[in-house]
């Protein structure tokens, strides 16, 4: 067995056996007790349970014993038994115990329980050892799971789409620079501007904002594929909603028309959700607790409810009729903010709405038109408590009418040449959209700010660990 030389705290949680000896390896979350008994609780990641050792001092060096403080990490030789306290089924009866690493009491910065998530922030290396951080990241790796069971029992296959990108195309927003070049000592042309042909790529490169025009590409070779990676964006946007790198799921499927798409889009979130109910239990229960007795309510309504389709037009008139002072006033044309997608979801429908059509002008160069020449086959899908969750499109597969977005936009042509002749040769209806992880993640944990469900959250001005 590939354990490490223990058993798992989850394993021995919920085995019926009794008075096994085990190995148990974890970081000490509390130690409590008197001069004739000791409790550790001990915390191992596999499970936001803690397993209770219990130790008798006469029986150890007491030097050990003083050095087993909260945040030491130790290797726990005993008996499972069951347990005598009513907390827990079973604990371990100490016999042996070696201190892998101490962590120093006066210098530990995870003493007591409680720290305010801010303060979690600032020590981001530390806080996977949290109990919160803990069940965040388990349920990250579920839905990551999950995601790629999904397609993968669809029929998708899973598409690398680069990460270094030589075109602007998307327009999603402003970009990462990517450059050997030495920032002390730019190489200028003749013309003094600089000398990209002496970079690493010979031309200006970024960091990809999506995966989508590339995963287009696969779509029409594929049938249908996804992708699922990390994505940059470099807008100075500080809110509980955006990082400056997100991971991105984007599904992309030959032959599929708008009214697919939405389809696939409710069915994909539901299965993600209803994954999480299955697997994450434990996880889900001590968030409810913690941080929002809401959650898993609302993770259970949504399962249980048709989304609503609603075309943006109607979504603006049913702004407008609210009465509401929105704080950025509601006009056909306006880009949705998240207090107006909230509003539509959160107090008018009260269910997640899926909102289609848009105007051409406020959505990408690639998405299809619709026959009044003034909106595009655009959607997307909004969210209790996040607003937007899912953004996507059916693509505009006619050549002439995309070169003709290209050319109003001043997209320039070397940019998108490889995009277009897709276009030319074999085009096909297609659709596809693309879910934001962490966005998805805030709504499945009921954190409220996107830094706390990422490890290491990239936002402006903060890349320490
Ligand atoms: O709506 P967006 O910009 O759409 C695209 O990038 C398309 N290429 C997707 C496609 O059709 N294949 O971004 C998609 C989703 C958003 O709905 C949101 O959930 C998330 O990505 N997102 C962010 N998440 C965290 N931080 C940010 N700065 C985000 N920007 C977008
Ligand atoms: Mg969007």
């Amino acid at each position: 067995m590939l354990n490490g030389g223990r058993s798992k705290i989850s394993d021995l949680l919920r085995t019926e056996q009794r008075n096994i000896d085990v190995v148990v390896k974890g970081w000490v979350r509390t130690k409590r007790g008197n001069k004739n008994v000791a409790f550790i609780a001990l915390n191992d990641g596999s499970t936001i349970h803690n397993i209770q050792v219990v130790v008798d001092p006469a029986a150890f060096d007491e030097e050990l014993l003083k050095s087993i403080t909260t945040g030491a990490c130790v290797r726990v030789n005993g008996v499972l038994v069951d347990s005598v306290g009513s907390g827990q089924p079973v604990e371990v009866q100490a016999r042996e115990i070696e201190l892998y690493g101490g962590a120093d009491p006066n210098v530990y910065p995870l003493q007591k329980k409680g720290h305010s998530l801010e303060f979690l922030r600032e020590i981001a290396y530390l806080r996977p050892r949290t109990n919160t951080f803990g069940a965040v990241l388990r349920i990250r790796h579920a839905m990551a799971y999950a995601i790629h069971k999904y397609f993968n029992d669809h029929g998708f296959y899973y598409l690398h789409t680069p990460l270094i990108t030589g075109s602007d195309a998307e327009g999603a927003g402003a970009m990462f620079s990517v450059t050997t070049l030495d920032l002390n000592n730019v190489p200028k042309d003749a013309e003094g501007k600089v000398d990209y042909s002496q970079d690493f790529f010979g031309k200006p490169c970024n960091l990809t904002v999506s995966g989508q025009l590339e995963g287009e590409l696969g779509a029409l070779a594929l049938g249908q594929i996804y992708t699922f990676g990390p994505t940059f964006r470099a807008e100075n946007s500080n809110t509980p909603r955006h990082l400056a790198e997100f991971w991105m799921i984007e599904p992309e499927i030959a032959f599929y028309e708008l009214e697919d798409n939405m389809e696939l889009a409710e069915d994909f979130l539901k299965y993600l959700i209803r994954y999480a109910l299955d697997h994450c239990m434990d996880d889900l229960e001590f968030l409810n607790k913690m941080f929002d007795d809401g959650l898993i309510e609302r993770l259970n309504f949504v399962l249980a409810h048709d989304f609503v389709r609603l075309d943006y037009s109607e979504g603006i008139e049913i702004l407008m009729k609210s009465g509401k002072k929105f704080e950025f006033p509601v006009s056909w044309g306006l880009d949705l903010q998240s207090e107006h997608e909230r509003y539509l979801v959160e107090e008018h429908f009260k269910k997640p709405v899926i909102l289609i059509n848009y105007p051409k002008e406020i959505k990408a160069f690639y998405m299809k038109l619709n026959d009044d020449g003034k909106t595009v086959r655009a959607m997307d899908v909004l969210f209790p408590k996040i607003g937007e969750i899912i953004g996507g499109s059916q693509r505009e597969e006619n050549y002439d009418k995309l070169r003709q977005r290209v050319e109003e936009l001043g997209i320039p042509e070397k940019d998108v040449w490889w995009y277009l002749d897709t276009r030319r040769f074999g085009t096909a209806p297609h659709s596809g959209f693309g879910l934001g992880f962490e966005r998805l993640l805030l709504f499945v944990t009921g954190m409220a700010n996107i830094r706390d469900v990422i490890p290491f959250p990239r936002t402006p001005k903060n890349a320490e660990f």
